[in-house]
């Protein structure tokens, strides 16, 4: 299958998930996201035993959800956008073989979501990590509010989310966020050869272990989520802070 601005590449039983937007830094949008959910679809039809989950070029993994496209939604709109985001999120949480993320370069609100729902991120030593939805005015609304916590405990998601912070990948890994911090020169590498060592162990028994470990989490924050966050599209302080963002300024919250 072949996408726009999304690739699937094998290596053995490895599959390698890249998002491509180079001019939006890997920002998501529908068109990207919809790529996405078919590339991890047809990964998990071949059998991946191990899923990488990649931004390309060097800048970016992620640098979030596209918020040209996301300035205007209505509340039904974000509604179906936050689903869209949760799917896809659900399938890298819920694929039955290892995943890890790749994070080479920024990885902001939805970029950091993305990130979360994978077993490992494996980052370089410049990456930024964060989510940084406050600041435009609404809340993570691909899984962050619980998967955060999930990693760093809830005071440190809490400041990290109502104060929008971007962390270094040093900060991160030492919160709990990042599993390994590699340098910018090794990481690919680090990664390749974690995935081989990861594909290299039973696979029936790793998926049993993995759904074993999801056993502990409720699906109610995520469905809360959902609906807190299309409900914040149209105030004034989503409006003021998406357009803000595209006007290149400061936004002036309510
Ligand atoms: C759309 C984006 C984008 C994004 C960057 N770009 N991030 N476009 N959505 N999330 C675009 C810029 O507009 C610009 O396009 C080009 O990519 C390069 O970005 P620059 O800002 O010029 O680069 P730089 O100065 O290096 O700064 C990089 C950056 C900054 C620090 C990553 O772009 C940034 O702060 N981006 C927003 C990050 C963010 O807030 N992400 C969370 C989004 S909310 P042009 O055409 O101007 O050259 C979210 C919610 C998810 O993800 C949950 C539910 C939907």
């Amino acid at each position: 299958m072949e996408w726009e601005t999304v690739s699937l590449e094998w290596n053995d039983s490895i599959a390698t998930v890249t998002v491509d937007r180079p001019e939006a830094l890997n920002a998501l949008n529908v068109e990207t996201l919809e790529a996405l959910a078919e590339a991890i679809a047809a990964a998990e039809a071949g059998d991946a035993r191990v899923l990488v989950l990649a931004g390309a070029g060097d800048d970016a993994f992620i640098a979030g959800a596209d918020i040209k496209y996301m300035k205007d939604l209505s509340t039904p709109e974000a509604q179906a956008w936050g689903e869209l985001g949760h799917d896809v999120a659900d399938a890298l949480e819920q694929f039955p073989g290892a995943t890890v993320a790749a994070v080479d370069g920024y990885a902001f609100g939805g970029g950091c979501e993305m990130a979360m729902a994978c077993d490992f991120r494996i980052a370089s030593e410049s990456a930024l990590i964060g989510n940084t939805e406050i600041d435009l005015g609404i809340i993570p609304g691909w899984g962050g509010t619980q998967r955060l916590p999930r990693l760093v405990g809830e005071e440190t998601a809490k400041r990290m989310i109502f104060l929008g912070e971007r962390l270094d990948a040093e900060t991160a890994a030492a919160e709990g966020l990042f599993g390994e911090v590699v340098s910018d020169d090794e990481v690919d590498n680090r990664i390749e050869e974690f995935a081989a060592e990861l594909a290299s162990k039973p696979a029936v028994a790793l998926k049993a272990a993995k759904q074993a470990i999801e056993q502990r989490h409720g699906t109610g924050g995520l469905d809360y989520e959902k609906r807190a966050f299309a409900g914040l599209f149209g105030t004034h302080d989503q409006r003021e802070g998406m357009k803000a963002f595209v006007e290149d300024r400061t936004p002036e919250f309510e």
